[in-house]
């Protein structure tokens, strides 16, 4: 079984997510050159792990803006970096980037109970935000007319708050329309001091637009003919037990699974007694994952390879697993 399956449909999104360290990045990123190279499908991939590992993977420089891909044609890449998200949080709150945002306040922040969203951002906001904006570039079609967007997520636990978004940003929004009721005419007065023009306040319009969009991506993101989410997983214990987590939550949050990729499969080594040793232990859980899940999901398993797979080449390599008809 393969990825093929994802091709019936005209999606927009594909997440790759699942535990630490087993294979997120390789997968979407191989598939990210897989599209960009066998489809005519414009495909940009993005790294929402903070530990951005995507550039590594692809074997080129990627950063905070979206760049070409060397090498692929159609295809482009964005690390999104949560320190740019913090400077455009700050800026949505008309607040000079150089400015500490708990000096500001005429009356300390604790009290109002808002200290924890300030300079060191609360978790998932800073992906909220990069998150959003991405939402806002498919929006606008004319401008970034990107086809498919495949994301490459953090491990199981950050990812979670990724997709608790919608919430997270509500009660976000809330905070800082309050925030900025309190704070309005001294920002209002601060920006005069440097000369800026008080009369027209665009803060608030862009949150609400921020807040619209993911409204809008919501819908999106819970459509199965648009947003797909792929758990990778290795036939281990552990990683069985953070993949029903990972599941358990994604229903929850109505994201349609389609695959579940089963990475590093020992492959049958004659005369290895050590391979057969993890050959025959993955066997047991590669059972449990197909009880588990082949009713509802297509599974695919993945060799472990003798190499890194680290490059251009070696992806499209590795991709012929994940697409195309194959021996299993
Ligand atoms: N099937 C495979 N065979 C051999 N090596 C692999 C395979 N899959 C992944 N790797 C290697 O394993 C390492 C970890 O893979 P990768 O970075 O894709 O994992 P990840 O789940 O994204 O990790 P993280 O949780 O740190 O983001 C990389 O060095 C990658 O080249
Ligand atoms: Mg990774």
């Amino acid at each position: 079984m393969t990825l093929d399956n994802l091709l019936n449909k005209d999606l927009k999104f594909i997440f790759f997510g699942g535990k630490g360290g087993v294979g997120k990045t390789t997968c979407a990123a191989a598939a990210a050159v897989w599209y960009a190279k066998n489809t005519n499908l414009k495909v940009l991939i993005i790294s929402t792990d903070p530990a951005h590992s995507l550039a590594d993977s692809l074997d080129q420089p990627i950063g905070g803006e979206i760049k070409s891909i060397e090498g692929v044609e159609n295809l482009y890449g964005l690390e999104i970096d949560p320190k740019t998200a913090i400077k455009d949080y700050k800026s949505l709150m008309g607040i000079s980037p150089e400015e500490s945002l708990s000096d500001m306040s005429p009356v300390p922040l604790d009290e109002l109970g808002m200290g924890d969203m300030l300079d060191t951002s609360p978790p998932g906001i800073d992906e909220a935000l990069a998150f959003g904006k991405v939402l806002e570039f498919i929006e606008k079609k004319d401008e970034h007319d990107y086809d498919l967007i495949i994301f490459d997520t953090a491990p199981t636990g950050h990812t979670l708050r990724l997709l608790s978004l919608p919430d997270v940003l509500d009660s976000f929004l809330g905070k800082i329309i309050k925030l900025r009721l309190t704070l309005g005419k001294f920002v209002g007065k601060l920006k005069s001091l440097f000369g800026k023009d008080t009369t027209e306040d665009r803060t608030m319009e862009a949150l609400e637009k921020l807040k619209e969009s993911v409204g809008k991506a919501q819908v999106d993101l819970s459509d199965p003919e648009k947003t797909s989410f792929c758990t990778v997983m290795i036939p281990e214990a552990m990683s069985i037990y953070e993949t029903e987590r990972l599941i358990t939550t994604l229903y929850e949050y109505e994201i349609p699974i389609s695959n579940v990729l089963v990475n590093m499969v020992y492959p049958v080594i004659p005369d290895c007694a050590f391979c057969a040793a993890r050959r025959s232990m993955q066997e047991g859980n590669l059972e449990t994952i197909r009880e588990f899940y082949a009713e509802e999901f297509e599974i695919t398993e993945i060799p472990l390879f003798d190499t890194e797979i680290r490059g251009i080449e070696r992806l499209e390599m590795f991709s012929s697993k994940l697409f195309g008809k194959n021996e299993d």
